[in-house]
């Protein structure tokens, strides 16, 4: 069957990866989680001493791109895809509030963004690959046969993350969360470089009242619709 490149985008918190992993499962497709990659930045600046009163520096940050090597690897145990920093695996860090809180600065550096789209793109080559973020369908694979932008209100978002975590038994303030989705909402869509929008022939989905079935079915109609399109 003909492969090809599906991007998600959206806000924080909006439960893009649980369906692009999902689809990619399904579809036995490459996932890749692109905000997983800025929070291995910004874990990689909190870890290097690379953050001085909440400020990022940014020459020292330059300089060390070229130290930062971010891997994806399926961990047989759960059968879940984790982030690796330099050979370590930092899935449960980077999802902190420590990094949460400083990703939206780091991922408004151009250089950044620039070194992170290109090994992006990179992994897009050959097609089959479900990548979720926030520039995927506008920058990174802007000529992607099937585009998502998702929405749901604030409100539902921090309340998911807030059970989220509460579920792996970690400490969580829901007012403190909802904070944080808004402020992130409000980076992410003014930033100047790459800022989230809805790609023009982006499909939206408002998954505030769909359940998990409910979008997976929708997504893979969508999927097939497009294959049957393109082929
Ligand atoms: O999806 P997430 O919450 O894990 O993303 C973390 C941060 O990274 C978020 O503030 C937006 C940013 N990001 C981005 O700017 N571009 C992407 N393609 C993915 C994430």
């Amino acid at each position: 069957m003909k492969m090809i490149t599906i991007t998600i985008d959206g806000f924080s918190s909006c439960g893009k990866s649980t369906m692009a992993k999902s689809l990619a499962r399904e579809l036995g497709y490459i996932y890749i989680d692109s905000g997983a990659m800025y929070r291995a930045v910004t874990l990689f600046c909190l870890e290097q001493g690379l953050v001085v009163n909440g400020e990022i520096n940014r020459s020292k940050l330059r300089k060390s791109l070229k130290d930062i090597k971010i891997t994806f690897e399926r961990n047989p145990q759960n059968n879940q895809v984790e982030t690796y920093l330099n050979g370590v695996c930092v899935e449960q860090k980077i999802r902190s509030m420590a990094v949460s809180n400083l990703v939206s600065p780091v991922a408004t550096i151009d250089f950044v963004r620039e070194e992170l789209v290109r090994q992006q793109q990179a992994m897009g080559t050959k097609k089959g690959i479900v990548m979720d973020g926030r520039d995927i369908g506008t920058t990174v694979f802007p000529d992607a046969e099937l585009k998502i932008y998702v929405t749901a209100s604030a409100e539902i978002r921090a309340q998911r993350r807030y059970s989220e975590l509460t579920s792996k038994g970690q400490d969580a303030d829901y007012e403190a969360i909802l904070k944080n989705v808004q402020e992130r909402d409000y980076i992410d869509m003014h930033r100047e470089v790459s800022p989230l929008r809805q790609a023009e022939d982006a499909l939206h989905l408002d998954n505030s009242e769909l359940s998990i079935e409910q979008q997976n079915d929708w997504l893979l109609e969508q999927f097939n619709r497009v294959v049957e399109l393109t082929s």
